[in-house]
């Protein structure tokens, strides 16, 4: 499993890009929208720092709309990847922008149920987004749909990596990485809190003061 960055904050996407955290970035609207800066030009900005693929969400809700949008939205960066909706429309651009010269990649997102990852798969989504959070968040198993997208992909030899999204705090990558997701999306706090243990803080401490009690020199 990779880890992308969820969010559109140029100093969290630059540090963890700087940090080797990440491989890519995921936006949505809310995202871009909580930074008040003009969607292309964030793009363009982002695209600037990150070597990998970068999310950008369309907002039309028709096909032809979406299609229209994605279009532009490829033009910003080769690393675009378009987000669309699991919706009927969505999956009929999908199709269509898979079919595009050359191909524009898709990320079919606020996927709750395994077969609407499988139909986005077969309609041509080079990526789908199971939410764990939100699915947690009504009392179903957000980390179970993982998983079980995970095994139909790989007992069908489905061709679409999986973003585990929508996650929360520490567990839900871990147990995301041990469901076979390829890839988690990651708030900056939760790829924060991933890093950290405070055994690795002590032991770096007590290396330090065991060497400048010893007297030797470096
Ligand atoms: O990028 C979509 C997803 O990760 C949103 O997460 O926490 O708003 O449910 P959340």
């Amino acid at each position: 499993m990779r880890f992308f960055l969820d969010s559109a904050n140029v100093a969290e996407i630059e540090e963890a890009w700087e940090g080797g955290l990440i491989a890519g970035v995921t936006t949505n609207p809310s995202l871009v929208a909580k930074e008040g800066k003009d969607f292309h030009a964030l793009l363009k900005v982002i695209a600037g720092i990150v070597d990998g693929p970068i999310s950008a969400e369309v907002l039309d809700t028709t096909a032809e709309g979406m299609v229209i949008e994605a279009r532009v939205l490829a033009r910003v960066s080769p690393n675009i990847v378009v987000k669309l909706p699991v919706t009927a429309e969505g999956l009929k651009a999908a199709r269509t922008l898979s079919r595009d010269k050359p191909p524009i990649a898709t990320n079919v997102t606020l996927v709750f149920t395994p077969m609407q990852a499988l139909l986005a798969a077969r309609a041509g989504a080079a990526y789908v987004s199971p939410f764990v959070g939100r699915l947690d968040d009504i009392g179903q198993d957000g980390l179970q749909l993982v998983g079980d997208i995970c095994r139909i992909f790989e007992q069908h030899e489905v061709d679409c990596r999986v973003i585990a999204a929508s996650i929360r705090h520490p567990v839900h990558a871990l147990q995301a990485a041990l469901l076979g997701a390829h890839f988690a999306t990651v708030p900056f706090a939760v790829l924060r809190q991933l890093l950290k243990h405070p055994l690795t803080d002590a032991g770096i401490e007590r290396f330090l003061a065991d060497w400048r009690s010893s007297g030797l020199s470096h």
